[in-house]
């Protein structure tokens, strides 16, 4: 059995672990205030060319974007996200449990758009709703889409004019910044976004994600923020030595650039026998339209998920590809759903 369901079903990196053993007994302050966290921090900052922006080192994505909004946004105001936007469909609720609802728009490729915000701006009119204040979007998106830099420029220009938030969650940045029809640096997000994630837990670390402030007004007081919601971890090293070894050289871009490869290959490979994509995923993630009953027997070898149905005889399945995903699982798992065809 091998799985396409995610690309965190691996540890971590084996360099990464390494970092974790050779450093071990090393004696370091707590709560990410140890030599290890502040050069990794030091690091990203050199990387975005930016040493204005606040950087901090949090375990996981719902606990950053729950943390981020919740610190952002007043008692009364709201966040906008596609219907598609992990906060609105995967989190439990937990943005709401904050107390800031979670406005969802229906989006075609799960990206946001100036005219998609403006619905929902133009519907909510005064203080009988709540206030739509922050933006919030995802890149590379839940079905494996990307912006591209003229889409981000349009969004952020918007939300500036109308004094919003955009805040970007990046659990799988490294896998957009990597694809192919990618033109964004990673620098030149900063210009574009009040706050954003580097996701490491996704990309080869065991866990971990790099949240960057950028707007001054949004950042004071962010650690009370991170330490009230649980999230100011005591041994704060274990994120800061992963972070570190991702960003000395170009791991972090090395790891997914592989993930993309396979993926790649997976979909060209696909394409080759007029296989269908829901969508048009550039990243990690695609969404071959297939048979159920070729679906039912590839589950025998293969771990993945059916994410839609699409007729009554086809539904869409979500494979993953991930920095350890191997060529040969690839090519087998090709081989053998060209043998269902
Ligand atoms: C876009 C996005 N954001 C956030 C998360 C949440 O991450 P976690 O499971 O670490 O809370 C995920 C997880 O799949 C995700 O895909």
């Amino acid at each position: 059995m091998y799985s396409f369901k995610n690309d965190y079903s691996e540890g971590a990196h084996p360099r990464i672990l390494q970092a974790l053993v050779d450093s071990n007994l090393e004696q370091e302050d707590g709560y990410g205030e140890d030599r290890f966290s502040q050069k990794a921090v030091e690091l990203i900052k050199e990387r975005l060319g930016r040493k204005d922006v606040d950087i901090h080192l949090l375990a996981g994505g719902t606990q950053t974007n729950l943390t981020t909004i919740s610190a952002f946004l007043r008692p009364h105001e709201a966040a906008i996200a596609a219907n598609s936007g992990h906060i609105f469909t995967h989190e439990t609720g937990a943005i709401e449990a904050t107390g800031h609802k979670v406005l969802s728009i229906e989006t075609e490729d799960g990206k946001l758009t100036p005219l998609l915000v403006k619905t929902v701006l133009d519907y909510h009119t005064d203080e009988h709703m709540v206030k739509p204040k922050l933006v919030y979007i995802s890149n590379s998106t839940e079905i494996g889409t990307i912006y591209k830099k003229e889409e981000l420029r349009r969004l952020s220009e918007f939300c500036r004019e109308r004094d919003l938030i955009l805040y970007m969650d990046g659990a799988r940045l490294g896998s957009a910044l990597c694809s192919e029809e990618n033109d964004i640096e990673l620098c030149d997000i900063p210009s574009f976004v009040d706050a954003f994630y580097i996701g490491g837990t996704k990309n080869g670390s065991l866990m971990g994600e790099a949240l960057v402030i950028c707007r001054e007004a949004l950042k004071g007081d962010f650690r009370y923020h991170i330490k009230q919601k649980g999230g100011l971890l005591a041994k704060g090293r274990l994120l800061g030595i992963q972070f570190y070894e991702l960003f000395r050289d170009n791991l972090f871009f090395d790891l997914a650039e592989h993930a993309n490869k396979m993926s790649g290959l997976l979909a060209a490979e696909l394409s080759k026998v007029n296989i269908q994509f829901l969508t048009q995923s550039p990243s990690n993630q695609i969404f071959p339209i297939l048979p159920n009953e070729v679906i039912t027997a590839l589950q025998k070898n293969y771990g993945f998920h059916i994410w839609e149905t699409v007729n009554t005889d086809h539904s869409a399945i979500r494979l993953v590809t991930s920095w350890a995903t191997r060529e040969e699982a690839v090519l087998a798992f090709i081989d053998d759903l060209k043998k269902l065809y």
